[in-house]
């Protein structure tokens, strides 16, 4: 499973300016969706859920986050939404435990992926395959698409009131399919440290030739890539 518990308080404060333009960018591409529900795999703290209920009002959407931390944040942000939003329901289960019922009107994986091995990369194909509606779409974010060294680099710095926080983040290659991503966060006040926070998981790698390959497979999808996206229609 994931290892978000750790670090889930720092998701939105060091990672929500980006991740709220990069959501915007994704939802933007699922273009108009037939009746169904539109799921968003991997919600995280709700900063694509959240995108995804204004952009579909008339749509059942499904968030489904198996971390608890990073659910604290995603029920609270639905809590605050008001009743507009009481058609948002959120799963803690990882995706391949939940028997969907309902037609699958549209699919966002917005910076989930690299928590998928290629055979729940597999299971999650096959679920497009047989559940979304014809006119249905998929946008999903590929995120790491071959294994590279990073080096430690700092991604995020907010003063909030006295406190400044900190991001930062390193990848190791593990193997060609695989990175090990270790992402640290820190809070100082007055040059000391108040609190620190690392997170280290698996992430692996897709890239665009892998994902169209795998996908060719199954003969109701079509799929593209452009840049780090890719889109599944049916
Ligand atoms: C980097 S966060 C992305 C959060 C959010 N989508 C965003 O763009 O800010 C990735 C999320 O995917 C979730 N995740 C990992 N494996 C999953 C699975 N099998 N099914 C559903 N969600 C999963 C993790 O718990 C984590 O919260």
């Amino acid at each position: 499973m994931t290892a978000y518990g750790n670090i889930a308080a720092f998701y939105d404060l060091m990672a929500g300016e980006a991740r709220t333009r990069a959501s915007g960018a994704l939802v933007a591409r699922l273009g108009h969706l037939p009746p169904g529900v539109v799921i968003d795999v991997g919600a995280g703290t709700g900063i694509a859920t959240s995108a995804l209920a204004e952009a579909y009002p008339g749509h059942d959407i499904l968030a489904v986050e198996p971390d608890a931390a990073m659910r604290i944040a995603l029920l609270s942000r639905l809590s605050a939404a008001g009743d507009g939003w009481r058609r948002v329901s959120v799963d803690p289960r990882p995706i391949a435990d939940i028997a969907l019922s309902d037609p699958v009107a549209g699919v966002l994986l917005a910076a989930s992926l690299v928590h998928f091995a290629p055979p729940a990369r597999q299971a999650l194909w096959s679920m497009l395959d047989g559940r979304l509606a014809p006119g249905g779409c998929a946008v999903i974010e590929l995120q790491a698409m071959e294994a590279v060294d990073v080096p430690s680099s700092r991604f995020g710095l907010r003063d909030q009131g006295k406190v400044r926080y900190e991001g930062w983040m390193r990848a190791q290659v593990e193997s060609p399919d695989t990175m090990r991503w270790t992402i640290r966060y820190l809070a100082c006040e007055g040059g000391a440290i108040l609190e620190e926070a690392e997170a280290s998981f698996t992430c692996w790698v897709c890239a665009p030739a892998t994902a169209l390959s795998e996908l060719a497979n199954f003969e109701q999808l079509r799929a593209r890539v452009d840049g780090d996206v890719l889109t599944v229609w049916r």
